[in-house]
């Protein structure tokens, strides 16, 4: 290309506006980096205007407009070729994000995919991770893959926050957070101290004035158990959920109606009232299944939301499904040990259990919107 930074003298017959032109076009191109295709286009582009009013000024002298025409077709050219391949480019990295997108979600299908068929009689279900391991994450986060929940060995030595703090930083849980249900309360901690004056149970999942999949995980840490009983049982409600699908569809469908249940906060600590209306489960495009299914004092059931008899037949199903070996686990936490849980995927509940009057059963728990993963 010539050296097109400096304007050549005024031909005659040339208005003044075309230096001026030639100035700004100059001093634009000098603004340009060039550091990639699209700027190199750009550049290209402001060449070819630059030649073209060049040209112009050169009426009188026909070999040379010549040659300025020569190098606008150059420029053009470039500017053709730079466009096309930031086109190309571009093209290529929707491509891959659609890609990535895809191999995301069916990753996503393949760990609820476990989930759906995971056998909770199988030991390995209860198998503890001890959080010193170096690939600790990797397990935790294989086991709730394939299980819902996890079982992490903490140890005693520091306090039960800083314990849960932890273990959220090794499951890039970030900071837990305080459900609406504590806002009816004095405790607004996000570390509450579940103990023997807490609510009275059955099976559910927690943040119960939450929209559905809000509070993804639930982590519990045993301070101290009881003499006895004092299991927190999980179920896993989306497979019971996807064998009813199978062989009663009006049934299942029910528990889908975003309005089949309604949770009614009725605290013992207080918090009477305030409610939460939507669906039982929800079954994503991608086919993964999340749940707020319940089933205790807390619950209203809305039989008109299907043909008659479809949510009665719902749960009965669920009611018996709860019941089998390999639908539920009762995980007795002993004291060090945490339990980890996709609180939008499993409902949990807590065993009947006797209790030391001098040592009562204390667990700490703290939710979380993130689900477990490796950061
Ligand atoms: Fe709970």
């Amino acid at each position: 290309m010539t050296d097109l930074h400096s304007p050549p003298p005024l031909a005659e017959g040339v208005t003044s506006s075309q230096p001026q032109a030639q100035q700004i076009l100059a001093e634009l191109m000098d603004t340009l980096d060039r550091s990639d295709a699209l700027r190199e286009a750009q550049y290209a582009a402001l060449e070819t205007a630059l030649s073209l009013i060049r040209a112009a000024g050169h009426t009188d002298r026909p070999a040379e407009a010549v040659d300025l025409l020569r190098n606008a077709l150059g420029s053009a050219r470039a500017t053709v070729s730079a466009t096309g391949y930031v086109l190309t480019t571009a093209a290529d990295v929707i491509r891959a994000d659609r890609s990535a997108l895809r191999k995301e979600r069916l990753g996503e299908r393949v760990r609820e995919m476990k989930q759906l068929h995971a056998d909770y009689s199988d030991p390995d279900a209860s198998r503890r991770v001890d959080v010193r391991d170096p690939d600790a994450t990797a397990q935790l986060v294989g086991q709730i893959e394939q299980y819902g929940f996890a079982i992490a060995q903490c140890g005693e030595n520091e306090t039960p926050e800083n314990t849960l703090k932890h273990l959220a930083g090794l499951c890039g849980l970030g900071a837990p957070v305080t459900p609406e249900t504590a806002h009816l309360t004095s405790d607004v901690s996000p570390y509450k101290h579940v103990s023997a004056y807490t609510d009275i149970e059955g099976w559910h999942v927690d943040g119960l004035l939450e929209t559905l999949g809000t509070i993804r995980t639930t982590a519990l840490y045993c301070v101290r158990a009881a003499r006895s009983g004092g299991a927190t049982a999980v179920f896993n409600a989306p497979a019971a959920f996807m064998e009813m699908r199978a062989v009663d569809r009006p049934a299942a469908d029910a528990l889908l109606s975003p309005t089949v249940l309604t949770r009614r906060a009725k605290l013992v600590t207080g918090g009477y009232g305030q409610s939460k209306t939507g669906p039982a489960f929800v079954l994503s495009k991608d086919g993964t299944v999340s749940t707020r299914y319940s089933d205790n004092h807390t619950c209203r059931w809305d039989y008109s939301v299907a043909e008659s008899g479809a949510v009665e037949r719902a749960l009965a199903f669920m009611r018996s499904a709860a019941l089998e070996r390999r639908l539920h686990l009762a995980v007795r936490l002993a004291p060090g040990e945490s339990l980890l849980l996709r609180n939008d995927r499993l409902a949990h509940d807590r065993t009947r259990y006797e209790d030391d009057p001098d040592a009562p059963r204390l667990l700490v728990r703290a939710l979380y919107r993130d689900v477990p993963h490796e950061c």
